[in-house]
């Protein structure tokens, strides 16, 4: 049995089961080793017989906030930097980033976009203003990356732009104006000045936030003033691109609470010909208590098994909310896109105040399984997600320092669960073992598999457990496999890092399974995440 926290404001709040908990922190765990494998292996058996709703690739979408150095210095550096780039645009992030085949980025914000006025951010670089950051430090906002810098750099990754318009502090006009600006082929006057500007052809946005956080940091309304909002802003940002179709993304729930989830379907399925919408954005956090305070490192198992245990929240959320969504849209036409989901830890000592920076963990790798799994069982709603963020804040896939990259072990999940990316959902049993630390109680396996374009079957393991390796053995219903290929990742201590002193640290290693008499038999590094495809 799990027993879940409670929520206020899209922050977890310690539940009851924290103080099961012992209240001192232990020190540091060690991963236990191979040698005390059980004997008999776990079964894992897949249905490869029964495919399940498509594992949209935009489940694995990022998001790129002013905020921090996520933006400066973690993609931007000025095209004069000595950091090699492309335009500004470092080489180091764009090379990385493209081996995670980004499907979208998420961008301006986060709060920082209630707050951006894209005009700010056009024209000659010398020329634009500095304005302020008031969410996240108060810093200068150079402006110098802006429209076209961001559109340049998604065209570099190969991702799709999902832009969100400013609903709490701008107008429907000027939001209109910036969709027009950017996706218009007509010679327009907005056309005609982005043409000025560097680039004659229209820019394709694949995704439109309309506002962010509304109940929140977005302009603090109730779900009847948002909804007033979102038919005026669904109606006037139009797409102006036929050529390539636009998802708009009405502001969702904020955590468990169900209010903006009821107000914008009842709405949606009350719609006349003048708006319309293809998503709802939920946002949820692993956090357990604001302000953050779970250490990123130097932390034990009560602090693994609590942050486990709170990212298994999601599963209760993405099913409250679907539920929810099924009684005004059965035929689920409405996408849920998590927009901004990972763990928010206590900010890096000495960091600048609000850059929101963390280091990343072993904890954090298995974090990301369990939320991947998460969305990829409900592929039938969740049809986007946006980790939080991608470069430099909260649980990024790479940390800079100057000219210097780290990938962190998210960023090898990311890559690991590349095969699933528009792969076909497959059914899969897994034990009822159970991981039990200090009250918290969770499967100690949590899996998924899928069958990718190619035809080729995938699998893919979170294993909890910090202490103890286990064996499985893997069977497909309706199919024959003799090896299962693949890589796992696993580290020295769940609080492993990689730093730019030693960037190898939590890196994923090959590995391989011969089916044998005993079946095809595979063991599982504690607290590891592990995909194989099977041949
Ligand atoms: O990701 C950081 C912030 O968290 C975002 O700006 C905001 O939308 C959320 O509250």
């Amino acid at each position: 049995m799990v027993l879940y926290g409670g929520m206020n404001q899209g922050i977890c709040m310690p539940g009851r089961w924290i103080a099961l908990l012992r209240a001192t922190t232990i020190c540091c765990v060690t991963l236990g080793s191979a040698s005390a494998a059980p004997a008999a292996p776990d079964r894992i058996a897949i249905d490869a017989s029964r495919p399940g709703p498509v594992i949209h690739r935009n489940l694995f979408g990022q998001f790129a906030e002013h905020l921090g150095r996520g933006v400066y210095e973690g993609v931007w550096v000025e095209p004069d930097s000595p950091i090699p780039n492309t335009r500004g645009i470092r080489n180091d992030v764009v090379q990385a980033l493209r081996a995670l085949k980004v499907p979208n980025v998420r961008w301006p914000g986060g709060c920082f976009a209630d707050e951006y006025h894209w005009r700010n951010g056009i024209g000659p670089r010398a020329e634009r203003p500095a304005t302020l950051n008031p969410n996240w430090g108060g810093v200068i906002e150079p402006n110098t990356f802006g429209t076209h810098e961001f559109m340049d750099f998604v065209q570099q990754i190969g991702a799709d732009a999902y832009v969100s318009v400013n609903v709490g502090s701008g107008t429907p006009a000027e939001a209109a104006d910036w969709l027009e600006y950017l996706t218009t082929a007509q010679p327009s006057a907005l056309a005609r000045e982005r043409a000025a500007n560097g680039h004659p052809q229209p820019y394709p946005v694949a995704m439109l936030g309309i506002g962010n956080e509304s109940w929140g940091c977005g302009g603090s309304m109730t779900p009847e003033q948002y909804v007033g909002e979102l038919k005026r802003y669904a109606r006037y940002a139009r797409n102006y691109n036929a050529k390539q179709p636009m998802s708009r993304i009405a502001v969702g729930p904020d955590g468990a609470d169900t209010a903006y989830t009821k107000a914008v379907m009842e709405a949606w399925k009350n719609k006349t010909w003048a708006w319309d919408i293809e998503g709802l954005s939920l946002h949820y956090y692993t956090v357990v208590k604001w302000p953050p305070a779970f250490k990123a490192t130097g932390f034990g198992e009560d602090e693994y098994a609590t942050l486990l245990a709170e990212t298994r929240r999601m599963e209760d959320l993405v099913r409250t909310h679907g539920a929810v969504m099924d009684q005004y849209d059965p035929q689920k036409k409405i996408a849920l896109i998590v927009d901004e989901w990972g763990a928010w830890l206590a900010p890096t000592p000495g960091s600048p105040e609000g850059f929101l920076e963390q280091q990343n963990s072993q904890r954090d790798a298995l974090i990301a399984a369990l939320n991947i799994h998460t969305f990829a069982r409900h592929a039938d709603r969740v049809r986007g997600a946006n980790i939080a963020q991608m470069v430099n804040v909260l649980q990024a896939m790479i940390l800079t320092e100057g000219e210097k990259l780290v990938l962190t072990p998210t960023y090898h999940v990311f890559r690991l669960y590349v095969p699933f990316h528009d792969a076909t959902f497959l059914p899969v049993t897994v034990p009822a073992g159970v991981y039990e630390h200090g009250g918290v109680s969770l499967p100690r396996i949590d899996a998924i598999a899928a069958r990718d374009p190619a035809g080729k079957t995938w699998l893919a393991l979170a294993h909890l457990d910090p202490a103890h390796p286990v064996r499985v053995s893997i069977d497909v219903a309706g199919a024959t496999f003799s090896r299962a290929r693949g890589e796992t990742l696993s580290a020295p201590r769940v609080d492993s890092v990689n730093t730019v002193a030693a960037p190898g640290t939590v890196t994923p290693k090959p590995v391989t399974a011969q089916s044998t008499r005993g079946g095809l038999v595979l063991e599982l590094a504690p607290a590891s995440v592990t995909v194989v495809a099977l041949e």
